[in-house]
């Protein structure tokens, strides 16, 4: 029986109320349920003897916590655990937002909630929303505080009433816990800056080059060309310090138990706050060994499993999300493997689902997709993804090199062609990206874009060519549609339900000219939206469109993410199609056409799948039943069907 297991059996019968005092006992319950694999998992990483008073630490840590955190809160608790798998409804639909390019600030943010009911959105990922350096700080992700509101957002009440309002709604929130890293203003790094050796310890700071060096033999580079290297020197504290991603980004040291109890803390008041899902930032490169890419490690594991566990005692409503843009079989790990199953985190970002449907965007051609997808490992019954499109990052083109060769591509010369297709190096493709980080010793890079001007909108709108806009509109609601349709949470980045474009006024804004992803970061165009009902064009082409998809999605119990996926040769490789829940009378028939030419499939596929009956179809997204007079079903360019059993 795996923790969360446990947990549900102590919770009771759904729906009992707990009193005061069963409140109290619940504590006890939980950590003695977990107890053991805490102190395994604790001694495994903190193995001297010396380590005891920190674990006991850890223990009052726990219980000052539970202690903190607000009946409404622990009610919401017991209820989730009655619930079981609530994350793994088909009801959800995300979108994620920086809260000052949507809004402005968090109060106006709440005044946006009935902006997200009109479409049907109910989770959100905000974006770092706490102090920050003045200056360059990635977005937020280099942090001053981990509980601190940055005052351009708003005050920690202001936050406190925002989650309340969310609940209140039956709105999910997401918030980031930067744990690999804080900014270099940070608190602990202004010590170790003036020489403070107990916090010059809570970072990888070393007096030379030594250790540095033999790191560096096997440690990739995350930011080539704005921040190559993994160490920055510090002059004021005269030493060196582990810089993985930007240089004002300094590396907690993980192998210190100090930093895991404060992290702890932070973890702890931050789900205290009323936030229900942890996005665990970075998590992959939380160990660091010399001789190793220092990402996915072992330890690393073990100690996102032992975050894990902590928060089940004080919370176990809340949940975490792996940010881990990693190789698929090391994306699943991060579920929990063997005695960690069910103990890490219980979603994970669907990253090759993502790179492979822009993919088939350049290439027109679905293999790739089919059998990246068709060859993810398996991950637990408990855990599910969030599929996505776009995000606030680059497309990076982590696919299988295997998988390449396997369709006679090279997979050096398919990365280049699909960098020249979006980053405008090629005349005839439609689509406006630009490259991020490219490294010209190896010819890697990635791509950045809004997902309107990577599918073409931004040049038809130039050409002012109406048939080439309403081929982009096609292909927007295409690669929304098929994460609609899969198994998982889908998060759209706000912005795309009305088609917005690149935002290139980053390059004249000093702290942001070096990193190309805030062109797809947009400032929200409400003005458009003021004008969705009134106007027909693309965005309300776009908006409507997206609207009626996810309240269709609402509506089919198939498309819960408890349900089967199966993906079809359709003996054509223009299409992309997949079945959910294809054992019921739910059963739906996912089509996608990724051809700029109309492509058919055979109607006897359709009819042995059981979605055509006496030459009829009907397509659930627009309602209708259709006759097939041939043996061929043709879908247009950009098409995309969800068919009903029948
Ligand atoms: C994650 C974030 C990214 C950030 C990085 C460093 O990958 O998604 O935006 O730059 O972490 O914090």
């Amino acid at each position: 029986m795996n923790q969360a297991a446990i947990h549900k059996t102590l919770a009771g019968k759904p729906g009992s109320k707990p009193t005061s005092g069963k409140l109290g006992l619940l504590f006890e319950k939980r950590r003695a349920a977990n107890f053991t694999l805490i102190q395994d998992l604790f001694f495994s990483l903190y193995p001297e003897a010396r380590h005891t008073a920190s674990f006991e630490s850890l223990q009052k840590i726990l219980a000052d916590h539970f202690q903190n955190r607000s009946a409404e809160l622990k009610l919401q608790d017991l209820k989730r655990q009655g619930e079981g798998n609530w994350y793994q409804s088909g009801a959800w639909a995300g979108m994620q937002l920086y809260v000052d390019r949507f809004c402005g600030d968090l109060n106006k943010l709440k005044d946006k909630l009935p902006y997200f009911e009109a479409l049907g959105i109910n989770f959100l990922h905000l974006m770092p929303i706490t102090k920050r350096p003045a200056g360059p700080n990635d977005g937020g992700y280099a942090v001053n505080s981990y509980s601190e509101i940055d005052p351009a957002y708003g005050t920690d009440q202001d936050f406190i009433s925002l989650t309340a309002a969310f609940r209140e709604k039956g709105i999910c929130l997401m918030l980031d816990f930067v744990v690999n890293h804080t900014s270099d203003e940070f608190p602990w790094a202004l010590e170790a800056k003036a020489g403070n050796p107990k916090y010059q310890e809570y970072y990888y700071t070393f007096p030379d080059r030594n250790l540095p060096d033999l790191f560096e033999q096997s440690l990739p580079e995350v930011f080539p060309e704005t921040s190559p290297g993994n160490f920055t020197y510090c002059p004021q504290m005269g030493r060196w310090v582990m810089t993985v991603f930007n240089t004002y980004q300094w590396d907690l040291n993980y192998t210190n138990p100090a930093v895991f109890l404060s992290m702890l803390e932070n973890l702890l008041d931050l789900s205290n706050k009323g936030v229900d899902v942890i996005r665990f930032d970075a998590l992959a490169f939380l160990w660091k060994k010399i001789g190793t890419t220092s990402q996915n490690l072992p330890e690393a594991h073990r100690l996102i499993a032992l975050f894990r566990l902590c928060l089940q005692v004080v919370a176990p409503g809340v949940i975490i999300l792996a940010e881990a843009i990693v190789a698929p079989e090391e994306i699943v790990r991060y579920f929990g493997q063997d005695i960690l199953e069910g103990n890490e985190c219980e979603i994970a970002y669907n990253a090759i689902f993502m790179a492979c449907l822009w993919n088939s965007v350049a290439t027109k051609k679905t293999r790739l997709l089919r059998q990246s997808l068709g060859n993810l490992p398996p991950k637990p019954d408990t855990c599910t993804w969030i599929n996505y499109i776009r995000c606030h990052d680059d497309i990076g083109l982590g696919f299988d090199d295997s998988h390449i060769s396997a369709l006679g591509w090279d997979p050096h010369t398919h990365r280049r062609f699909l960098l020249d297709y979006f980053c405008q190096r090629l005349e005839w493709s439609p689509a406006k990206g630009a490259v991020f980080m490219y490294n010209p010793f190896t010819g890697d890079g990635r791509i950045t874009g809004s997902t309107a001007s990577l599918l073409g909108l931004e040049r038809a709108i130039e050409e002012k060519d109406a048939s080439k806009i309403s081929t982009a509109v096609r292909k927007i609601l295409m690669l929304y549609g098929i994460i609609l349709a899969a198994p998982g949470i889908p998060l759209i980045y706000a912005g795309d339900e009305i088609g917005m474009l690149n935002d290139y006024s980053y390059m004249n804004e000093a702290d942001k000219v070096m990193d190309s992803r805030w062109i797809n970061r947009p400032i929200h165009d409400w003005r458009t939206v003021s004008r969705l009902s009134s106007e027909k064009n693309h965005a309300s082409g776009i908006y409507y469109g997206l609207q009626h998809l996810i309240a269709l999605r609402k509506q089919q119990p198939g498309l819960a993410d408890t349900r089967s996926i199966r993906y079809h040769d359709a003996g054509n490789d223009h299409l992309f199609v997949f079945e959910r829940d294809g054992e019921s009378d739910n059963g739906i028939l996912i089509l996608a056409n990724f051809d700029d030419s109309p492509q058919v499939v055979r109607t006897s596929l359709l009819g042995a799948l059981g979605y055509l009956r006496e030459g009829q179809f009907q397509n659930l997204i627009d309602g209708k039943t259709k006759k097939v007079r041939s043996g061929l079903l043709e879908i247009s360019p950009g098409e995309l069907l969800w068919l009903r059993k029948c």
